[in-house]
């Protein structure tokens, strides 16, 4: 696959690297500061005989060489500040998805386009609907990175291997975010078999807040290496045509009852992109949960597409 990565930062730099080194495609990585995303590229790609790849990276600020990709990953805009909550960032990064989805539109309109910028699911709708894209070939990357905080967290506390543990975190990627409790479980057995009800919600509560947690240790940036994986598991599943299941923002059109907005849920990826969504059976107050999250999403979309 011919990979695009928008934006040389922290999240687009490390997602390149795992791209090539992973072995997945070749990557193109597109930064609008001169030298950035060239000098990242030559440095990964320096690393190519000690990692053992033959994949090719280049760096660029010029959009023309995203031309033909199967893929085009969004990690271009600002990222949060302590104290900012992602919707912050709305009017600053918008304007930059103006001049992405444009140039994607020039040279690689069939591709895949994976969204990471944040706020992620009014940020996905945006591009889907500014650039008449098709619906499953926009995937807001935020559910994968979610799951996978909400497993390490439980997999810490039981001391059970992290790859014992299955779960799924629903809704915006935001405070309103929706841990499966559920569906959640540990080789098998429901969560609630292993764990009290004290620890599932400070274990939930952890998950929903592990974004700002992250950024008030940092105090520059935010998380770049486990978002950097959520983007690598839904490029592994398109690469293999898999239909794996995975949580991803996509638009809703009745399904949980929701309508008109992108939203985290589990669906089968391949591809195509987004195959088909799966309908969990919800418990009422996950449910209730969800449709609160839909209609936080709802209100900030509002005022980026008036
Ligand atoms: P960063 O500041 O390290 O990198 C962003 C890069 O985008 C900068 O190098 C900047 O020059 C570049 N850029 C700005 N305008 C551009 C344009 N028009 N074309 C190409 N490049 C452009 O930020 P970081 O940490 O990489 O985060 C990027 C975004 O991803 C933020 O909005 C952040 O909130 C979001 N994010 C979302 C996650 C999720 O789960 N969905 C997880 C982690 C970050
Ligand atoms: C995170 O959850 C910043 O959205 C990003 O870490």
């Amino acid at each position: 696959m011919k990979i695009s990565v928008i934006g040389a930062g922290n999240v687009g730099a490390t997602l390149a690297m795992r791209i090539v080194e992973s072995g997945i495609g070749d990557v193109v990585l597109v930064d609008v500061v001169e030298g950035l995303a060239n000098g990242k590229a030559l440095d990964i790609s320096d690393a190519a005989p000690i990692m053992g790849h033959e994949k090719s990276i280049s760096g660029t600020t010029d959009y023309k060489e995203i031309e033909d990709s199967d893929v085009v990953v969004i990690t271009a805009g600002f990222p949060r500040k302590p104290g900012m909550s992602r919707e912050d960032l709305i009017s600053k990064n918008i304007p930059i998805m103006d001049t992405i989805v444009k140039n994607v539109k020039s040279f690689c309109k069939d591709a895949i386009i994976i969204v990471v910028t944040n706020p992620l699911d009014v940020i996905s709708h945006y591009i889907y609907k500014s650039g008449s894209f098709p619906k499953e070939k926009v995937i807001g990357m935020a559910g994968t990175l979610d799951a996978s905080r909400f497993s390490n967290l439980i997999a810490e506390e039981l001391s059970v291997p992290r790859r014992d543990v299955e779960c799924y975190v629903l809704g915006s990627h935001g405070d309103t975010m929706v841990p499966v409790v559920s569906k959640s479980s540990v080789n098998g057995e429901p969560l609630r078999n292993k764990m009290n009800e004290e620890a599932i919600q400070r274990l939930t509560e952890r998950t929903k807040k592990r974004g700002a947690e992250i950024v008030a240790n940092l105090k520059m940036g935010s998380a770049c290496y486990s978002p950097s994986a959520g983007v690598l598991e839904i490029l592994r599943a398109i690469s293999n045509d898999s239909g794996n299941i995975l949580c991803v923002s996509t638009l809703l059109e009745g399904e949980y009852g929701i309508s008109g907005c992108f939203l985290g849920v589990p669906a089968h990826i391949g591809k195509a992109g987004i195959l088909e969504i799966v309908q969990l059976e919800l418990e009422e107050g996950e449910s209730k949960a969800l449709k609160l999250s839909a209609e936080k999403t709802k209100h900030s979309l509002r005022s980026v597409l008036q």
